[in-house]
């Protein structure tokens, strides 16, 4: 089985004329000769659901598309499925029924030994930051390096240039815990980054951190957006998802309720 594809439904042409295949959902964009460009879908859901082994239905139905390039805010009640919508997405678990696609991989079809590659693809931030305690920040950057088998003449610069990103370069000697809650999230987005993966994936990265903090990890975030890469962010963090006008979609009891930019609509 595969995605949907429309043939050209909005008469989209490659540069030889050629038509494009669109993928239903994925959103075109006028370029700046107003020729419709079509971006590539970065992650697909299609009718996916997840039953959790004790009967929990924490996904239901789910379609998605979010097109390279995009940042979007996935919100939803404390239970709703965001964090399962991530782990389906990094492939810590499998759906029950439908198809995920990430970065092109099809992922009910990813052998176990080639989840790697997609990881490569993927930046992962978490709430808790998920540090190593007894490396500085340099080193807790460079491991994400290490586990992939860079190799060693690349570490070095791809490290300072993450850290420089987030503004830790003058830290990178210090432990986690000589680290402000701040400054341990943007070692965390620094180790995410570090690898320039295509997509980042962050589940409630400010959860920890004060509203002022909060507010420069969604900047760092937004930044790094703009550099070129996916942001998928789930958040219980309203005033951010207001003020910033993202497209935010919402689940509520494992089902997509509203899917638009703007607005947090409910305090959840
Ligand atoms: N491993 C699991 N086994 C069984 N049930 C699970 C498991 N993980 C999550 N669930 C259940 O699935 C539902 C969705 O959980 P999930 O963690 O995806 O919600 P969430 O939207 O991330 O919530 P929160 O905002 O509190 O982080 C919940 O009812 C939860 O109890
Ligand atoms: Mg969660």
């Amino acid at each position: 089985m595969s995605l949907s594809v429309d043939r050209a439904s909005e008469g989209a042409t490659d540069r030889s004329g050629a038509a494009l295949p669109r993928l239903r959902g994925a959103r075109g964009r006028a370029g700046r000769d107003g020729a419709l460009t079509i971006r590539r879908p970065s992650v697909a859901l299609q009718d996916v659901s997840k039953v959790y082994p004790n009967g929990r239905h924490a996904l239901v139905d789910v379609d998605l598309i979010i097109p390279e390039g995009d940042f979007v805010f996935l919100v939803g009640p404390s239970g709703a499925g965001k964090s399962t919508l991530i782990k389906l997405l990094v492939r810590d678990e499998l759906p029950t029924t439908g198809l995920v696609f990430v970065a092109g991989h099809d992922l009910s079809r990813l052998k176990r030994g080639k989840v790697p590659h997609l990881r490569r693809e993927i930046g992962i931030v978490f709430q808790d930051f998920r540090l190593l305690a007894s490396r500085t920040v340099r080193e807790n950057v460079a491991f994400a390096l290490e586990v992939i088998g860079a190799p060693r003449r690349q570490i070095g610069p791809a490290v300072e240039r993450a850290l420089a990103i987030v503004g830790l370069t003058e830290q990178a000697g210090q432990r986690p815990s000589q680290l402000s809650g701040g400054e341990q999230q943007r070692t965390g987005i620094a180790r995410a980054i570090v690898h320039q993966p295509r997509i980042l994936i962050a589940d409630e990265p400010t959860g920890n951190l004060d509203p002022l903090t909060s507010w420069e990890i969604i900047q760092l975030l937004l930044r790094i957006n703009e550099m070129g890469t996916t942001v998928l962010m789930a958040t219980h963090n309203a005033e951010v998802v207001t003020a910033l006008r993202k497209r935010v979609v919402a689940l509520e009891d494992g089902r997509v309720v509203r899917d638009e930019v703007g607005g947090y609509h409910r305090e959840y």
